[in-house]
């Protein structure tokens, strides 16, 4: 199996982005803001996403970049609740992928995510699993409210699971927050303590980029972004058209787009680093 590079990322105390890209655009973009830093970076296919590449080609361009570029980039499932779209995905070369149970009963949580995590990881391919709910709306997964992750369950459900990695629902929410976002840091650091596996953020669009930073300095690896990407390439997109209505130059405007998306993404990226002075 490949190394599980949220370990290292752990010990230097920085994160991995991990962005929703449902574009070759945006992977690119997305991999230009990542060189930059020097970080590595998750490109992250939604089920649908992964449906509309289909599997093979999301990850044959994922590697496809990871050979071009002096980063590691890694191809990762986001949010999959079908088992066989997930077994698929890792077959056809993701090289990570989340089971997301955290929708059904604790039991059933344990048992189909321990069992994805022993087929994974006997096809090489690293595994995240979930524990509480995350409130908002991303593909299938939709709540109108958060449940915390409950520390009494995380390390049971590590141990019997066997997963690389846990996201956590500690004040995070999916999509543009209402109002300010406002995480749990006592649960965080009580969740650190306890969790072996490295922990993941979700809901990265809208935290302010010294929480991210803290939370990173306290312990997490991966922070995972979605919205707000999809929000700089709609915009770019009209901001483009809305001036340039007549230039049919579609590498100029591809190029644009990306530099809005590589902006977007890069003032994350700078949050990864984990660094103090983050505003
Ligand atoms: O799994 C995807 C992320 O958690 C994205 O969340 O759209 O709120 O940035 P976000
Ligand atoms: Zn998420």
């Amino acid at each position: 199996m490949r190394e599980n590079p949220l370990l290292k990322a752990r010990k230097e105390h920085y994160a991995i982005g991990a962005f929703n890209v449902n574009t070759f655009d945006e992977m690119v973009a997305i991999a230009d803001a990542a060189a930059q830093v020097k970080l590595p970076v998750m490109l992250m296919a939604s089920m649908s996403s992964a449906k509309f590449f289909t599997p093979s080609v999301f990850a044959d361009l994922v590697h496809t970049l990871d050979r071009s570029y002096p980063i590691d980039i890694i191809a990762h499932l986001d949010h999959c609740t079908d088992p066989e779209l997930l077994l698929t995905c890792a077959r056809e070369g993701f090289d990570s992928v989340m089971y997301d149970g955290s929708h059904t009963p604790y039991q059933d949580n344990v048992r189909v995510t321990g069992e994805l995590a022993a087929q994974c990881h006997s096809l090489g391919v690293l595994i995240e699993g979930e524990l509480g709910i995350i409130a908002g709306e991303e593909g299938p997964v939709k709540s109108k409210f958060s449940e915390f992750t409950d520390p009494d369950c995380a390390g049971d459900f590590i141990e019997k699971t066997g997963i690389d990695s846990l996201a956590v629902s500690i004040g995070n929410q999916h999509g543009f927050y209402k109002g300010e976002p406002k995480l749990q840091f006592e649960l965080l650091e009580e969740l650190c303590g306890i969790c072996t596996a490295p922990l993941v953020l979700h809901g990265g669009t809208g935290i302010p980029g010294s929480d991210i930073a803290r939370a990173i300095r306290m312990g997490i690896c991966k922070v995972n972004v979605g919205t707000e990407i999809r929000a700089a390439y709609a915009r770019g997109i009209l901001d483009y058209a809305g001036q340039h209505a007549d230039d049919a130059d579609v590498r100029k405007f591809v190029t644009y787009l990306r530099s809005r998306i590589q902006e977007t993404a890069g003032r994350y990226m700078e949050c990864f680093l984990g660094k103090e002075d983050i505003q």
